[in-house]
């Protein structure tokens, strides 16, 4: 067995660790450009946790308040103030679009070139100044992967820059801090973990470690998935964020799959939440791998409880299957993407689109054009 595993220098788990957030900025930096979306820093458990206690730190903080699905011009607007603030530090706080748009900007600070033009091919070519990952949500995995979806606004093309120098410095997740997530926002964003851990752990790239991560994801996930979205309790919430960050360290190594292949094209195109998008589109992708990923599937229903153990193989990945076609309909999200505005002039263009991506070639079966026109037919 070979690996090349990449993961941040610290992670911190846990309810309280958001206290922690000052000293561990001290540690790296002095001025900080704090990346975060428009409302997440009213939220009262955010002022508590994380901005009063940097208010009366020794910290300079400036601030950068972004749209939901960042831009490169997004990008470009965060690097032109923290440069005119000559930061030495970034810190993202709140879901996937925070983090990825303050995981650009630490990465790109030192460039002069625009964001687009990396997301139009060229290399990463600068060293990165240190960011700190906080994340608010548990479904993205951002905190812990080294790339960023960023979208190209003179094409609309969503990408993903990437770079290995690109991973969190600190990673703070207290899971206290997802707990005012609206139920639609932990549906979307846990389906989205889900993913994660499903793809990873099927994924041709997978190697023991992440392996390991991706199974024990899938079942904290599964487990505690519809008390999260239904119940206020912390202990579901806890253990989303859990799954959420061994999703995403199983993902940074092993890939994505089909899922991913097609979510950003479609999800650009119809401004569609990146979340909601995975979860209509993961159960017709596991009914397509189903054919060679029997055992997987199994292993997983057994391992969350899905299966009895005594369950055959076949039956064990079938109940599995069956369970995530129900809990994405049990969390209210509809079964075709016709619902959400998809077209089918549009198909063969997503299809164009997904054609040599990373998602595609880590996705355990083959897929041809062809069998990607027709999932996304059935899905219309
Ligand atoms: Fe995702």
């Amino acid at each position: 067995m070979l690996f090349d595993i990449l993961t941040p220098e610290r992670i911190l788990f846990g309810p309280g660790t958001s206290f922690r957030i000052p000293a561990e900025l001290e540690r790296l930096g002095k001025r900080v450009l704090l990346v975060s979306g428009q409302n997440t820093l009213q939220l009262p458990e955010n002022l508590d946790r994380v901005i009063n206690p940097l208010k009366s730190s020794n910290l300079a903080i400036h601030y950068h308040r972004i749209d939901p699905e960042p831009s490169a011009g997004t990008v470009d607007r965060g690097r032109e103030l923290a440069r005119s603030n000559n930061v030495d530090l970034v810190v993202g706080i709140g879901g996937g679009s925070a983090l990825d748009t303050a995981k650009a900007v630490a990465g790109l600070f030192h460039s002069e070139e625009p964001t687009s033009a990396y997301l139009r091919g060229r290399e990463v070519d600068v060293t990165p100044i240190p960011w700190v990952a906080v994340p608010t949500t548990a479904g993205s995995g951002s905190e812990v992967t080294r790339n960023a979806v960023l979208i190209d606004q003179e094409n609309g093309k969503k990408s993903s820059l990437r770079h290995e120098s690109w991973m969190a410095r600190v990673v703070v997740v207290d899971p206290i801090l997802t707990m005012s997530m609206p139920r639609q926002l932990t549906a979307w964003t846990g389906l989205d973990a889900l993913t994660h851990a499903i793809e990873a752990y099927t994924s041709r790239w997978v190697v023991a470690p992440s392996a390991a991560l991706a199974a024990e994801a899938v079942r904290l996930i599964v487990q505690n998935f519809f008390s999260a979205y239904t119940t206020g309790r912390k202990e579901p919430r806890e253990k989303m964020a859990l799954g959420s960050l061994m999703a995403g360290m199983a993902l940074n190594t092993a890939g994505a799959g089909l899922v991913h292949a097609l979510a950003h094209p479609v999800g650009s195109r119809y401004n569609l939440p990146h979340g909601l998008v995975c979860g209509v589109l993961l159960p017709y992708a596991l009914e397509f791998n189903m054919a060679i990923s029997v055992d997987h599937y199994a292993e997983l229903g057994y391992r969350s409880g899905i299966a009895r153990r005594n369950a055959s193989v076949e039956e064990a990945a079938e109940k599995f299957v069956l369970y995530v076609r129900k809990l994405v309909e049990k969390l209210g999200v509809p079964a075709t993407l016709g619902e959400q505005g998809l077209r089918r002039e549009d198909i063969q263009g997503f299809v164009e689109a997904s054609k040599g991506g990373s998602s595609l070639s880590a996705n355990v079966r083959k897929a041809t054009l062809d069998d990607l026109t027709s999932i996304l037919e059935r899905a219309l």
